[in-house]
């Protein structure tokens, strides 16, 4: 049992630490959007130019090569990611890597519903495998930051620049926190409503020069729906990549879109957000290591997220109780900060071990992480004694 303690005082502004969707850029609000492209056909000019622009700017945020096309596809980060495996995988052997929840999902893809030929590499939730050892003869699918247990990939280091697979990341909780090696990465996909803020409807899937070699040179043995389709005569579709859609977007998100991205560009850029997602994730480390009852999931923290960070109940007594009882206390604690309007969706997710998660992305401010360490100590302690 422990002790009831006060009721800080000071809550935090925004109390948004969802990991997705994730909190809207400070200051946004939707009078704030442009609107000149809503009710418009996204092929007109103004249409098309928007999503040029949004195009244009995640390219110059990000420092994405010449060498590399964006494109804004269907289905979020998964539809990117679909698209990917459905379009590329089969021409030689696959390693799927995965480490928690997102990974699994694509291992699932691949092997039972694709029935590719793969390996498939894991680790238990709060590490990572040994990206070194894999083969990269083969084409690599991993996720760069697991969101649902906040191991992300350091660096690209271990990526050889004469690999003959591909390598396809799923980055969606890594771009715009993290500086990502191109040059090493053929396949990138994201969404916009993780470290921007933006809204969930459409993926970014990012080809580099050997992704697209093989979209020109492999027809996979099977059927792809017009959603998946980004070549034409074994040509690649360059329109796809200049904004125009293969069905139609939602112009209300590009715009949405388009107002995080400018957000960023106006604070200075990549470097900055890198430096608020790094200050909120340091802000938060230091609450976890204050309470002696919180811990990171992430054992190394060399690999430990910036972005979505996972915390695992350090308590003796509460370790000693069976998963069921620690996703009481996890709901409990979640349930009690909700009401109070501390701290919204920190609860860990549904597959991953018992534990919190709270969103440190560029677009938390490290002031609302500092205001929410006495209420996590307060919640605790209020769920313990009850
Ligand atoms: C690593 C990862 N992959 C995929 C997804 C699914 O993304 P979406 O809902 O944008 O399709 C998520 C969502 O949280 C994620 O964190």
């Amino acid at each position: 049992m422990t002790e009831p303690i006060a009721r800080p005082g000071a809550k935090p502004a925004r109390p948004y630490f969802s990991s997705g969707p994730c909190a809207k850029p400070p200051g946004w609000a939707p009078e704030r959007l442009a609107t000149g492209s809503l009710g418009r056909s996204h092929r007109s000019k103004i249409g098309k130019a928007r999503l040029e622009h949004a195009i244009a700017l995640t390219r110059e945020i990000l420092g994405v090569p010449d060498t590399h096309r964006i494109g804004i596809v269907p289905g979020s980060d998964t539809g990117a990611v679909e698209m990917a495996l459905w379009s590329l995988l089969g021409a030689r052997k696959a390693t799927m890597v995965a480490w928690e929840s997102f990974g699994e999902g694509w291992v699932t893809d691949v092997v039972k519903q694709l029935k590719i030929d793969a390996d498939v590499v894991t680790a238990p939730y709060g590490e990572l495998p040994d990206l070194a050892a894999l083969d990269q003869s083969t084409d690599i699918v991993f996720t760069w930051n697991g969101t649902t247990s906040g191991v992300r990939v350091p660096d690209g280091g271990w990526i050889k620049d004469d690999r003959e697979g591909l390598t396809i990341a799923d980055a969606t909780s890594a771009v715009f926190a993290t500086d990502l090696p191109w040059d090493k990465l053929d396949v990138v996909t994201f969404s916009w409503q993780k470290v921007m803020g933006g809204e969930g409807a459409h993926g970014m899937l990012i080809l580099g020069p050997r992704a697209i070699e093989r979209l020109e040179t492999y027809a996979p043995a099977w059927p792809l729906p017009k959603i998946f389709r980004m070549t034409k005569g074994g040509k690649l579709i360059e329109g796809i990549f200049k904004g125009e859609t293969i069905n139609t977007p939602s112009m209300l998100a590009v715009e949405d879109y388009i107002f995080a991205l400018e957000w960023a560009k106006s604070l200075g850029g990549l470097d900055t957000l890198i430096a608020r997602s790094q200050a909120n994730a340091a802000a938060l480390d230091a609450i976890v290591q204050a309470a002696d009852w919180l811990d990171h999931l992430a054992a190394d923290p060399a690999s430990r997220s910036t972005t979505s960070v996972c915390l695992k109940f350090a308590d003796a007594a509460v370790e000693g109780l069976d998963e069921e009882a620690q996703l009481a206390l996890v709901k409990k604690i979640a349930a009690l900060l909700e009401s109070e309007g501390a701290a919204f969706d920190i609860a860990g997710y549904r597959d991953a071990p018992p534990g919190l998660r709270v969103w440190c992305g560029a677009t938390v401010e490290t002031a609302d992480i500092e205001a929410l360490g006495p209420w996590l100590d307060w919640a605790w302690a209020q769920a313990r004694s009850s």
